[in-house]
């Protein structure tokens, strides 16, 4: 069997739900794309919800989820607006993906964050810094933003 391996501050933050107890529901905001970070959750017994904004990357994560027999329940949804009810999850998670939100849009996503995380829930928010070893300061496109492409799709990314 090959083992995979996740980016070491999703152990991390596994590390710090495991002993935070509230319940074992956790979201992913961004959770589409190729390579969806809640397999890992899953697999750890997680109840697993996502939300994604584009359809493409849904449908990648779909296949994914297809070729190794896994539920991961994502849906279309903008973490600007979380398609759940308040106080539904005890965790809550966004890796790579608050990172195409500008300042306004991060802070309306972090308030739908907090009102949909219950009490005791512990969240996990990640940001790109032109510090980041691979950030390639040549791809600038405006000040603090730079295109990325994945497929048909261009995003923009913030740091
Ligand atoms: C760089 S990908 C990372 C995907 C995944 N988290 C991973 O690590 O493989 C960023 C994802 O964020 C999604 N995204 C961008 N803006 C979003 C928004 N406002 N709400 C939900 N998802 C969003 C994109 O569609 C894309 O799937």
């Amino acid at each position: 069997m090959i083992k995979k391996f996740y980016p070491s501050s999703l152990y991390n933050f596994l590390r710090f739900i495991q002993s935070n107890p509230v319940n074992k529901r956790i979201l992913d905001c961004g959770a589409g794309g190729p390579d969806p970070k809640l397999a890992f959750f899953y697999e750890n017994g997680f109840e697993s919800y996502g939300i994604d904004i584009s359809e493409d990357q849904i449908k990648e994560a779909e296949d994914y989820c297809i070729n190794h027999d896994i539920k991961l329940n994502i849906v279309k949804g903008d973490m600007r607006n979380i398609p759940f009810e308040s106080r539904f999850f005890g965790y809550i998670y966004s890796y790579l993906s608050m990172v195409h939100l500008s300042k306004n849009e991060t802070a309306q996503a972090i308030n739908e964050i907090y009102r949909v995380l219950m009490e005791g829930g512990l969240c996990y928010l990640n940001f790109l810094s032109k510090d980041d070893t691979n950030f390639d300061e040549k791809e600038e496109s405006n000040p603090g933003e730079s295109i990325h492409k994945h497929g048909n799709e261009e995003f923009i990314l913030r740091f």
